[in-house]
């Protein structure tokens, strides 16, 4: 048979399970040297089905190694997205013998209830693990946060506001965010709601989160709320809200919509917990208007390259940009000076430019079976795009063929642009992460050409293009 992670068209330097169907991150922590990545999992189909928590975990947020599933559907239903934190002063109660308690927030999904038409399906539940994630045991007073009556009321992100000694849950319930709190993630008290006027609302709120980022010695707060449908490409994508939370509310600075990932496959992007001033942030590469019939065969769907998130600004508007974690440099082989023109090249790799005159460009994959993605950027309409219309197998979903854009932010001066590029997928950076795209693709053929154009005189100051190692090797 085919050697795992040998396939055509799986991903080389992007997580995904060795086999079967995933969608988003959960339970994000680093904890004792080790990042800890949960993932909604069917270990039975490469669909969509009753969801378990996968695990993996890295020591370098780079190469991954999957472990056993932590958490199985039971009696109270599936297991659906939600963190875990490390309790350090044990207020779960959890702890024993001087062991610090990793503890799963998740919801537990009740397929008999929906089916029956009851409205109070989903409810927050917990788990807990005393050696590090290895085994995780499921609290006996489970659920212990229960629906009050919205059938959308779920994935809790949870954290330990110091200045009031609590922990806050930031819990999606359909058109508007909850805040809970409690002293010991058992007893949960509802503390205010966000969002019900302010926002995209083109379909369901999912997957949220709240922390706070510098801000030249200052502290904002950034509240992540994924959307499905809605997004500004279609389907389902990752927007966010930036203010201030006071431990009991959050109140945003302004009323903009601001979108983390512009492309068509980010999504249900979160933070992980437990890493102090850095915040890093990963998301499922893939969209529900697809995710359950892309051309793959052994898995389905992969998460994207973890992403650090800085507060930048521009002018006088503020940016939650995204940059890929420096760690990824690790797998770069020495990078080739690349002039306009076509050449070969190998995948997976990252191309890096940098321009003092910002002009029109593209830098098209291809293959010799006249498939291509097309990424650039159009100066008059100061937008970045790309193009997989002709990316090879496109078919299995009507809007998959398309041109995505994206905003350009910094209105005049230099660029950079970084591209991460797959087998199957580019993650674009551009200005220092203030926009960001992630596209997926599908070949029929591997893609093993790059072409470079530009418009005018717009030199390139910097062009070069590393081809990186796999991290399966
Ligand atoms: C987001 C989501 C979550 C839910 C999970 C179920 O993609 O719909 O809201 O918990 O997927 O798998």
């Amino acid at each position: 048979g085919q050697q795992a992670y040998k396939e055509p068209h799986r991903p080389q330097i992007h997580f995904s399970p060795k086999e079967k169907w995933t969608n988003d991150p959960n339970g994000m922590v680093y904890h004792n040297g080790i990042y800890h990545l949960f993932f909604q999992y069917y270990p039975d189909s490469t669909v969509w089905g009753p969801m378990h928590w996968g695990h993996a975990t890295s020591k370098d947020l780079v190469h991954w190694q999957q472990q056993p599933i932590a958490l199985y559907p039971d009696s109270l239903g599936y297991i659906f997205s939600g963190s875990a934190v490390v309790d350090k002063n044990n207020t779960s109660g959890f702890g024993k013998n001087g062991k610090t308690p990793l503890v799963a927030i998740f919801t537990h999904h009740d397929p008999k209830g929906e089916k029956e038409g009851r409205n109070n399906f989903q409810n927050q539940s917990l788990a807990y693990s005393l050696d590090d994630g290895k085994s995780w045991t499921k609290y006996n007073g489970n659920p212990v946060l229960k629906s009050p009556g919205i059938t959308d009321f779920r994935d809790p992100k949870v954290f330990w506001h110091e200045p009031q000694k609590k922990w806050i849950m930031t819990l999606a319930t359909k058109d508007r965010i909850t805040f809970y709190s409690s002293p010991d993630l058992k007893n949960w008290t509802k503390e205010s709601e966000f969002g019900k006027e302010l926002g995209a609302h083109g379909g369901v709120w999912e997957c949220p989160d709240l922390f706070s980022l510098d801000d030249n010695g200052k502290k904002v707060w950034v509240l992540i709320v994924n959307l499905n449908p809605g997004g500004p490409n279609g389907g389902s994508a990752t927007q966010y809200f930036i203010g201030d939370f006071n431990g009991n509310k959050f109140t945003p600075m302004d009323s903009s919509t601001r979108w983390l990932d512009y492309g068509p496959d980010e999504y249900a992007g979160i933070t992980w917990c437990n890493t102090g001033a850095r915040k890093i942030f990963l998301g499922w590469m893939s969209n529900w208007s697809y995710a359950n019939v892309v051309p793959t065969a052994t898995w389905r769907n992969a998460m994207t390259i973890p992403r650090e998130l800085k507060i930048k600004h521009v002018g006088t508007a503020i940016h939650v940009a995204s940059e890929p974690v420096a760690e990824l440099n690790s797998i770069r082989l020495n990078p080739v000076a690349l002039s306009p023109g076509a050449r070969k090249i190998a995948l997976p790799g990252r191309l890096d430019l940098s321009m003092d005159k910002p002009d029109n460009f593209s830098v098209t994959l291809s293959n010799d079976a006249g498939e291509e993605v097309v990424i650039g950027y159009n100066k008059e309409q100061q937008q970045f795009f790309i193009d997989r219309s002709r990316s090879g197998i496109t078919d299995f979903q009507k809007d998959f063929a398309g041109k995505f854009v994206a905003p350009r932010f910094r209105p005049s001066g230099s660029m950079d642009l970084s591209l991460i590029i797959d087998v199957s997928s580019v993650e674009l950076f551009a200005d220092n992460g203030l926009t960001v795209m992630t596209a997926i693709f599908f070949p029929a053929k591997p893609f093993d050409r790059l072409r470079m154009q530009s418009a005018g005189n717009a030199p390139f100051k910097k062009l070069t293009y590393a081809n990186c190692k796999s991290i399966w090797k």
